[in-house]
């Protein structure tokens, strides 16, 4: 290829990844497969590494591989980012109403713009002529630090912004939000408690600690995401009203919250703060409240601003899901891989109405630097889902009596040694077959994502190991009806279900039988790209250290995990006690000759009867395929409850569309 028609290329793919990220990540709606799109960029990046001279820092090979700094540089702001005072009641939303009815003086009408208001962390992007040039945190409000190499890792961040029928400003400074959401927040935790790193506190700690890495790689391998939300400098553009920036944004590719809504009275804001309050604990994301922001860009002016803080924006704040209590206790306790977890028992309080008693302090660390001792007052916060913690001490609370708390030297449970390895956060009982690790293990082997024993709660567990019974999970096989009759609360029906629901579960994927044997950091999704990659156990046993790196997504913890997991012969040995068992393995090959074989299905819409995840592995494991977007190349789409643009693309290119109920009838058949 000649060198402009080297360069024309790469500007198409640029253009071609651009858009699908925009779909992607701002639209959630990609049109693409994943495939299909690391194609795109593994061609760009061929591209490029042959052509140097083409790259460009827009172009989206350019997220991460920028060397890790020293220190960030100070970055100036053109207008401050100031703060927002914050309203608790419905009278407090009224009077500042009345604030700005009264500043306006004309009889006008006064639109506001609700939106909820993210806790993540500040920032400000500049675009220059599309392109963008500096992010910067919001320090002081007048000095932040330049974290330009750590924002473009964030995928949901254009480089580039799209022009469509508004032309893009000379310069934009566009503020925003950077956030993690919630799930991927547990995930991020799990993870650093399983590698035995402090965990974060909350989402809005983990996503700050990500932004402020010097070294961009840490931050590229964090889950952020960002919510545009206001404006700084704007060049080149002129708008009138703040929805109609929210919403030019969003078609220059800047990600805002979709629950945005023009108010146009007092009441039409309460209904809303309703309607938010009770979605909060559904949403993705953590909100502490709602943003209320006059609409006009012209009556902004008109209201002014205070020193530190705009008159016509509030945050209207949700009630706090913190509480004050005092502790009566500290207890430790094992888990899974022997990792003692200090909790703190404490008198009971009701947050968010839900009745508290136990906080996770994490680790010693944690309670040494938060300076926890029993019997001090302390805040505790509960989030979501996540496991209620301890916030901080109530120090002029502290009785004189509060006493200090050291995670012991001998397992609570086994009274074997406890140590704490260099470079990790948590202590462990070194006893490998300490009763507490064994019930836990059991309990993960047992477990809906693993074997999925029905039937086999924890106070069975207990009694099983209590008395001895099981040394390990493959243990469960061998019990007699009889030994299963004579626990607590059993009788003869529930032996046999118990025997039932063990005889059904000998049949496990290969995917599920490698995540039920609980070797550290290997999740769901990590044992099935195990299992897609090594085909059989034997494989899988002999894996070395280096083609376990080789496959994608799994770093030099988990493979180091794997490779210690099979080395030691207790293990080795459990596994071979499974398949003598009769454990089968049921290899997932594809099947050939069905009359899903060689077949593309999409899906759409809420099924009922299967997750999205479930409904593509059964497709898989017919010898079909599941693709995310429709085609003419679509054989089928399944529709599903609330189906979308997809069914409707169907129709128009007249694939067969299914229902829930005949595709199950397919699958039947
Ligand atoms: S508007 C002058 N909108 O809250 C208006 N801010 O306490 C400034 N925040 O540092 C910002 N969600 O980063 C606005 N929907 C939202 C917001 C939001 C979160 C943050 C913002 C600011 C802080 C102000």
């Amino acid at each position: 290829m000649a060198e402009p028609a080297i360069e024309q290329k790469i500007q198409q793919l640029r253009d071609e990844i651009n858009y699908h990220n925009y779909r992607y990540y701002i639209l959630d709606d990609p049109d693409i497969s994943d495939a299909a799109y690391d194609r795109l960029l593994r061609e760009l990046q061929s591209l490029e590494r042959e052509h140097p001279e083409f790259i460009t820092p827009d172009s989206p090979t350019q997220r991460v591989g920028a060397a890790p700094q020293s220190e960030f540089a100070t970055v100036s702001h053109t207008i401050p980012m100031v703060s927002l005072d914050n309203g608790f009641d419905e009278a407090e939303i009224r009077d500042f109403d009345a604030r700005v009815r009264k500043l306006l003086t004309t009889e006008d009408n006064v639109e506001y713009v609700a939106e909820p208001k993210f806790d993540g962390l500040a920032v400000e992007l500049v675009y220059e002529a599309g392109r963008f040039v500096l992010g910067a945190t919001r320090g002081d409000g007048f000095l932040g630090e330049n974290i330009t190499q750590n924002l473009k890792t964030i995928k949901a961040i254009p480089l580039k912004l799209v022009e469509r029928t508004n032309p893009v400003p000379q310069r934009l400074e566009v503020r925003g939000e950077v956030v993690i959401g919630t799930q991927a927040f547990e995930e991020l935790n799990r993870r650093r408690e399983a590698a035995g790193e402090p965990v974060f506190a909350n989402p809005r700690n983990a996503a700050a600690g990500s932004l402020r890495q010097l070294d961009p790689k840490i931050t590229a391998s964090r889950p952020l995401d960002i919510f545009f939300h206001s404006a700084g400098q704007i060049i080149g553009a002129n708008f009138e009203t703040h929805w109609q920036f929210l919403y030019t944004i969003t078609h220059w590719g800047l990600k805002v919250s979709p629950l945005r809504r023009l108010c146009r009275s007092l009441d039409e804001i309460f209904k809303f703060y309703d309607d938010l309050g009770s979605q909060r604990e559904q949403l993705p994301y953590e909100i502490d409240g709602m943003v209320i922001k006059v609409n006009s860009l012209a009556q902004r002016e008109f209201v002014g601003m205070k020193t530190r803080s705009p008159r016509w924006a509030i945050a209207y704040k949700f009630p706090a899901r913190q509480e004050v209590t005092q502790i009566v206790d500290i207890k430790a306790q094992v888990g899974r891989t022997g990792a003692l977890t200090p909790v703190a028992i404490m008198k009971p309080v009701r947050i968010g109405g839900v009745e508290v008693s136990r906080a996770t302090l994490h680790n010693q660390d944690e309670i040494d630097k938060k300076d926890i001792r029993v019997g001090d007052w302390v805040v505790v916060q509960r989030a979501g889902d996540v496991i209620p913690e301890v916030v901080k001490v109530l120090i002029n609370r502290r009785p004189p009596e509060a006493t200090n708390y050291h995670l012991p030297d001998k397992c609570p449970v086994c009274n074997g040694h406890v140590e704490r390895l260099p470079g990790e956060a948590a202590h462990r009982c070194q006893n490998l077959s300490c009763p507490a690790q064994l019930k836990q293990q059991i309990r993960h082997f047992a477990s809906r994502g693993a074997m999925d024993i029905e039937g086999l709660g924890d106070k069975l567990i207990d009694q099983l190991v209590d008395k001895q019974l099981v040394k390990d999970a493959a243990d469960l096989y061998s019990l007699s009806k009889d030994q299963w009759a004579k626990l607590e609360r059993m009788a003869e029906k529930s032996a046999q279900n118990i025997l039932d629901a063990l005889d059904k579960s000998k049949h496990i994927s290969f995917s599920k039988f490698i995540y039920s044997l609980g070797i550290r950091f290997i999740g769901e999704h990590t044992a099935s790209l195990l299992a897609a990659h090594f085909k059989n156990l034997e494989n899988l046993k002999h894996a070395s250290y280096d083609e376990l790196l080789t496959i994608y997504e799994i770093g030099p913890q988990s493979a180091q995990s794997i490779v210690q997991f099979f080395n030691e012969p207790k293990n080795i040995a459990t596994v071979d006690k499974l398949l003598h068992a009769g454990i089968k393995i049921q290899h997932e090959e594809a099947k050939t000759g069905t009359q899903f074989s060689g077949k593309t299905f999409v899906f759409t819409g809420t099924l009922e009867n299967f997750s999205r995840d479930e409904a593509e592995k059964l497709i898989a494991s017919l010898g079909g395929r599941a693709a995310s977007s429709v085609s003419k190349k679509t054989d089928f789409v399944v529709e599903g409850k609330e189906a979308g643009s997809k069914a409707a693309k169907a129709r128009e290119l007249g694939v067969t569309i299914l229902n829930e109920d005949q595709f199950k009838k397919m699958v039947a058949e």
